[in-house]
């Protein structure tokens, strides 16, 4: 099994090209079942998680042929069926189900189960498809869903806001018959990413990047072509890292309003500076040096500081002046990095969906875990961070949603290594 290496204590000195979007790629991958036609996408970046959803299409009968552009056809497959092999993998699996049944009419799915940082169910996904119209049973952990005359264009009020739920709904009402309002709608950038490339193949959607979405049903979508949108996540985990680590780093392909919402979700870290030139579409975070002040933020939805960048905080701020809270609003079992940082000397304690920090001037390299995918990244921030040596196993997870990670950060004058 790989493992990664590092040896910290360097700044950060370099330039790096930001990958496509994993939370965009996944849907949009899963929506190229709503057509017959060909789609090409630009941008898919190479993860593990890709490639699970690739596999999952073409168990459903979709030819993938990987050139410049990644040309995706999906035709009628004999099952509609998601199978535990896959679905089990990866969560995002269970984005097909839309797709499948306002195509079809009809879809077996694997439940996607539970899941290392929380329970992650899928109720707002089933209830907003039965308000179009499915009836669903629950058979050897599959959820079975039938619609016979079609899906129903309806209003749904989403109970909570869900960017999986959200996503389902806006592929499922693309078919419809008639008019889908989704109130109460996640409005990440990914969920309008998506709705951007549904509409280059011909849907109606409307109040894009808003929490209430119309969707006119159509009979059919067509073929298209679209470049997925760069990662936020990926770009976030870099500038996190300048903070820890001293030093700058230039992003390329980072969209304006991308790096508006950094201004803001990064507002209080004055040592962070952001210069942005539209030009190229890239951002230059520079860490203005000095030690960086405490923080008390809880994640929350777009535009809040993302769930996904909790982690990566945590460890930076292992060495910042005070003592920080950061609380998870959104998973609540999101910690299990956190057990890891302590061994190497970090100094956080839990209580509840708080986790309070302590800064200190010094951590230290050690052996540790990744436990799952942005636990994966706050070591390697840590480790980058730390003195001396850090070894991190099971970087498996790490491979699920960065795109060469290790070799993006060997370029800017760091020591890391894949072993
Ligand atoms: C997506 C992202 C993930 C990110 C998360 C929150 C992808 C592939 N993954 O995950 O990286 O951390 O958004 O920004 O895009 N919930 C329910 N019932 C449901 C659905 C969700 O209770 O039917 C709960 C979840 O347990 C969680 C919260 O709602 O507590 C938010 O989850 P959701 O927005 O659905 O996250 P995902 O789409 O799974």
């Amino acid at each position: 099994m790989d493992k990664i290496e590092i040896i910290g204590g360097n700044p950060i000195e370099g330039k790096v090209n930001i990958s496509g979007s994993k939370n965009a790629a996944l849907p949009i991958l899963a929506a190229c079942l709503l057509t017959e036609k060909t789609v090409e996408l630009q941008n898919i970046p190479n993860l593990s998680d890709i490639h699970s959803m690739t596999d999952l299409l073409r168990s459903l009968n979709s030819e993938i042929i990987q050139g410049n552009y990644l040309r995706i056809n999906c035709k009628v497959p004999k099952y509609k069926v998601a199978s535990y092999d896959l679905v089990r993998k990866m969560r995002a699996s269970f984005l097909v189900l839309g797709p499948l049944l306002t195509r079809y009419g009809n879809a077996k799915v694997s439940l996607p189960g539970g899941c290392a940082i929380g329970a992650r169910p899928i109720d707002t996904h089933l209830f907003g498809l039965e308000k179009m119209g499915v009836k669903f049973e629950f058979n050897n952990g599959y959820v079975i869903g039938e619609s016979k005359d079609g899906l129903k264009g309806s209003k749904i009020n989403l109970p909570i806001v869900s960017v999986g739920a959200t996503e389902n709904l806006i592929m499922a009402a693309t078919l419809a018959e008639g008019e889908t309002h989704i109130s109460n709608a996640a409005i990440e950038p990914e969920v309008s990413d998506l709705c951007f490339f549904l509409n280059e193949l011909g849907a109606d959607i409307k109040g894009i990047g808003t929490n209430y979405l119309i969707i006119k049903g159509k009979s059919k979508l067509n073929g298209g072509r679209y470049k997925v949108m760069s990662d936020r996540i990926e770009a976030g985990t870099f500038a996190l890292a300048v903070l820890g680590c001293g030093g700058s780093i230039e992003m390329y392909g980072i969209n304006e309003e991308i790096k508006n919402h950094f201004l803001k979700i990064f507002s209080k870290l004055k040592q962070l500076n952001f210069k942005y030139s539209e030009k190229e579409e890239n951002l230059i975070v520079k860490n203005l040096g000095g030690s960086y002040p405490s923080v008390n933020i809880s994640t929350a939805v777009y535009p809040g500081f993302p769930t996904d960048l909790q982690a990566q905080l945590i460890a930076v701020m292992t060495k910042a002046d005070g003592i920080s809270k950061i609380k998870e609003t959104i998973f609540e079992n999101r910690f299990m990095h956190v057990q890891e940082l302590a061994r190497m000397g970090a100094n956080i304690s839990l209580n509840g969906s708080v986790a309070t920090v302590i800064g200190q001037k010094q951590i230290n390299g050690a052996e540790v875990m990744a436990t799952d995918l942005r636990a994966s990244s706050s070591l390697v921030i840590a480790g980058l961070m730390a003195e001396g040596k850090t070894t991190i196993n099971r970087v498996y997870h790490l491979d699920r949603g960065y795109e060469n990670l290790e070799c993006k950060l060997a370029k800017c004058n760091l020591s890391i290594e894949r072993k």
